[in-house]
């Protein structure tokens, strides 16, 4: 039997590492894990109990009223994360949430607690999970880490599709603002900080479908599996 690997795959905001990550994993028959569902499930208990994100105290008392997981969804026939008990998968991907986001998973004590889980998630192989710091901070041994991105207004246009099909009337300029701010934030901030060491592979998906990043992904993780001695 082949044996099951870690595979990391970082990036910048919407350029589709959640799309790669659920086709790789369901290809190699692995866990898919969207770190980032995690800390919008956070963010939205901020936003639904007024917590202050400057206020320390207030913040530490919320995680410990929060309770993450994922759940199986017979209607949409996949894994959903849940806050305290409640499927919010849809709800999370909401402008109000992502215009915080950023500024909530900038905080230390949040990303503590988050890190922990995912490791726990991941400690069994066989994960792949996409974020911003999963192969720097949460599986700084995964054997594939993957750093995707494309042309900033490509990814503004994908998530305003994206968005506009569920109803949203938010304008493409939104869209890009929050991409670009989001990007700065998660690359600038302190405590693990979106970076590209050089044990990444780059993946520029501007203009590539996505049947073509799933086959260079798919060969790199062969490659990984016969350097690792299988068949
Ligand atoms: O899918 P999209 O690129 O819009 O973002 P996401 O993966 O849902 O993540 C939302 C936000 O969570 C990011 O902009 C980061 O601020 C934060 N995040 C993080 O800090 N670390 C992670 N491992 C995953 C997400």
């Amino acid at each position: 039997m082949l044996q099951k690997i870690n595979i990391a795959i970082d990036g910048h905001s919407s350029c589709g590492k959640g799309t790669l990550a659920r086709e790789m994993a369901e290809k190699l028959n692995y866990t898919f894990i969207d770190s980032g569902s995690m800390y919008r499930a956070v963010a939205l208990f901020f936003l639904q109990n007024d917590i202050l994100i400057s206020d320390t105290e207030q913040v530490v008392k919320a995680l410990k009223q929060i309770n993450l997981d994922f759940q199986y969804s017979d209607t949409h026939s996949r894994f959903e994360i849940c806050l305290n008990g409640l499927s919010v998968e849809k709800r999370i991907r909401q402008m109000d949430v992502a215009a915080i986001v950023s500024d909530v998973a900038a905080l230390s004590s949040v990303r503590k607690e988050l890190v922990r889980m995912q490791q726990d998630l991941g400690k069994n192989k066989g994960v792949v999970m996409d974020g911003r710091d999963i192969g720097t901070v949460v599986f700084p041994d995964a054997e594939l880490k993957i750093f995707m991105t494309a042309d900033v207004e490509i990814r503004a246009q994908r998530r305003h599709k994206e968005l506009f099909a569920t109803g949203s009337e938010i304008s493409f300029e939104e869209v890009l603002d929050n991409l670009t701010s989001r990007d700065r934030i998660d690359s600038n901030r302190e405590d693990s900080p979106l970076t590209m060491t050089d044990d990444y592979r780059l993946l520029d998906n501007s203009h590539i479908s996505q049947k073509e990043q799933l086959q260079i992904a798919l060969e790199w993780v062969e490659e990984i599996q016969k350097k690792n001695g299988n068949p």
